[in-house]
């Protein structure tokens, strides 16, 4: 039985005072219903955060994180240094890191083993472009994203991550993919982890959908059978949307 699992992106948004402001309203809106969820958010509000959703149950998450376990990476920040924040999850292949910060296949590969000799639990993003859809590939490319991330990840550790379905042409524009796309891809997927691993496996890895979720269309994405979750930007950004989409 696979637990739904609602996550909100911050991106590049809240400054420590705003996202204060944030944890206490939302604290009080949540009610550690069946659904698990977490927010990403910025470095700099991650201590916060942490501090304020202690004993809550809602998960606190970094956006990025670096593969090595130190060195001359100016900028980045490692796993280790995460471990002592306390976060509980990281993202990993965001299409916007992918598009504008020169993230790999095989970054995100490393990335994730990095994570997993770590507790901190791993989400990565898969996802198409519009002109991928459109000339007919984007289950072959999701396929081998897929594929790409989990190499030489055993069954045991791939169940530990859960993938977010991430259209490149659903994010941040408004334009959202119809439920039945968007649960058919996470069926692809699914199959593409059973071809990996085994059946048993795939059916234990929580598969999110994201890409303009908001209240209006949460019930009808999260409804659907190969869909486990959603990784929400925007729309988590206000409290009250967020809890809105968690009680779909
Ligand atoms: P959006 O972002 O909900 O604003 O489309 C989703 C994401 O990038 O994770």
């Amino acid at each position: 039985m696979r637990i739904p699992f609602i996550a909100g992106n911050w991106k590049m948004y809240k400054n420590i005072a705003e996202a204060k402001e944030y944890a206490m309203k939302f604290k009080t809106l949540y009610r550690g219903t069946d659904v698990k969820t977490a927010v990403f958010a910025p470095y700099p509000q991650l201590p916060l955060l942490v501090e304020e959703f202690k004993g809550t149950g809602i998960g606190v998450g970094a956006q990025n994180v670096h593969f090595a376990k130190e060195g001359a990476y100016t900028g980045e920040v490692s796993v280790s240094m995460l471990e002592e924040l306390g976060v509980d999850y990281c993202l990993v292949g965001h299409s916007e890191r992918r598009q504008y910060f020169g993230e790999t296949d095989e970054t995100v590969n490393l990335k994730l083993k990095a994570l997993l000799e770590t507790k901190i639990l791993p989400v990565v993003c898969v996802g198409e472009t519009l002109e991928e859809r459109e000339s007919g590939k984007e289950q072959e490319i999701v396929s081998n994203q897929t594929k790409a991330a989990f190499e030489g990840i055993s069954a045991e550790d791939a169940a530990k991550i859960t993938v977010a379905y991430e259209p490149v042409w659903a994010i941040g524009t408004g334009k959202t993919a119809t439920a039945e796309q968007a649960n058919e891809m996470c069926y692809c997927i699914r199959m593409t982890l059973a071809e990996i691993y085994d059946m048993e496996t795939a059916d234990k890895v929580i598969i999110q959908y994201g890409g303009s979720v908001k209240p209006e269309n949460a019930t009808e994405i999260m409804n659907m059978e190969e869909i486990d979750g959603a990784l929400v930007g925007g729309a988590s950004l206000e409290p009250l949307k967020f809890i809105e989409i968690i009680n779909f």
